[in-house]
């Protein structure tokens, strides 16, 4: 275990240059609390790549995107897995770990895409399309990974869909995810409204292999393809990564897309003059902490409430209280893991 000194040097190497001394003093106090109670109350600590940076160079035994973090969750022996992300990761450690307490350190970290959709809505889409199998995006709540074949994250979505073999595919719900991999796959997608489906794909008269959903998270949705060409005029040699919940347009005239973690890789191994990512402000934070020979360029006006809502502070009550407890009930768990499963399986 490091000493408070120790974890004040590791955030001083870090981010003395944006971070002021007196206030990674503050930080490094908080990560040795958390450090301690960790090791007494044999916990383990994910943090996801959006963290902000103090909490991402801290106090997580593992971070990285929502695939990698599945992956630890369902590896770890501890006894309490501290979910440093929001509401919907903490649920699919559950599930994955159903013997394990799992918190998350704040109840208000939820997700525009889990709030876009409901299982009732995935009976309906069943009940329109039968025998279509069902993709849904790791975004989700466990009732609606329940009614879900498959489960998929941003670093694996092409990946899933091509393993179906299937002529058509149910996609949930990020439009702007479903949008990208039919791009990628040429596949060509309809969006039916709640209840409806369009005239013409019931009738058969229209060609369509993905079956989307009007979900967006409500900070990838913000990129523009102005906001690209605004800022390739001013620095012409820029590359550009968005993540594949922007629309397709914008991952169209960027110059590289994936998931975080594909992001930050891609960032580390291949050198260019400078970089923009367009996602959540504080990941590039991080990536600039950790690569200080790299120029990164900020958008940061577009930034995730529900990420925002997990810091030190309220990670060490985490720990103290034992909130926010996450439970998922067992029937929905049972037919939720097979989707997480399946994935994991791809
Ligand atoms: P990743 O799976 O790429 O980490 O993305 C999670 C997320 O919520 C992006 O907004
Ligand atoms: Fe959800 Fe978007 Fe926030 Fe990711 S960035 S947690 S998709 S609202």
């Amino acid at each position: 275990m490091k000493s408070k000194d120790e974890l004040y040097a590791v955030l001083a190497k870090k981010l003395s240059h944006i971070v002021p001394e007196s206030e990674l003093v503050i930080k490094a106090g908080l990560a040795w609390e958390i450090q301690k109670l960790k090791a007494e109350k044999n916990a383990v600590i994910l943090g996801h790549n959006y963290m902000e940076p103090a909490l991402f160079h801290s106090i997580p035994d593992f971070t990285g995107d929502s695939l990698e973090l599945c992956r630890k969750a369902a590896e770890t022996d501890k006894d309490i897995i501290v979910f440093c992300g929001v509401r919907f990761m903490g649920e699919t450690a559950k599930i994955l770990n159903p013997d394990k307490k799992v918190l998350v350190p704040s109840p208000k970290a939820g997700c525009s895409l889990a709030e876009s959709i409901t299982a009732e809505d995935v009976r309906n889409l069943r009940k329109q399309f039968p025998g279509v199998p069902v993709v849904t995006y790791i975004n989700t709540y466990a009732d609606v990974k329940a009614e879900s074949d498959v489960c998929c994250t941003s670093g694996n979505a092409y990946r899933v869909v091509e393993s179906l073999q299937s002529d058509k595919v149910i996609f949930l719900p990020d439009e702007y995810l479903a949008g990208n991999v039919a791009k990628d796959t040429g596949k060509t997608i309809i969006y039916p409204t709640k209840k409806v489906v369009p005239k013409s794909a019931r009738n058969g008269n229209l060609d369509y292999q993905m079956i989307g959903w009007h979900g967006r998270c409500e900070v990838h949705e913000l990129f523009t393809v102005e906001d690209i060409t605004d800022v390739r005029r001013q620095f012409p040699d820029v590359v550009i990564l968005a993540h594949p919940e922007c629309s397709p347009e914008v991952t169209g005239a960027s110059d590289f897309s994936g998931s975080t973690s594909e992001m930050i890789a891609y960032v580390r191994d291949v050198n260019a003059p400078r970089y923009l990512l367009l996602t959540e402000c504080s990941m590039g934070d991080n990536i600039a902490a950790e690569n200080p020979q790299k120029e990164m360029l900020r958008l940061c006006s577009h930034r995730c409430p529900h990420m925002q809502e997990i810091t030190l502070e309220d990670t060490l009550k985490a720990l103290q209280n034992e909130q926010y407890v996450i439970e998922v009930p067992e029937d929905i768990r049972v037919r939720a893991l097979q989707a997480v499963e399946r994935m994991i399986a791809i």
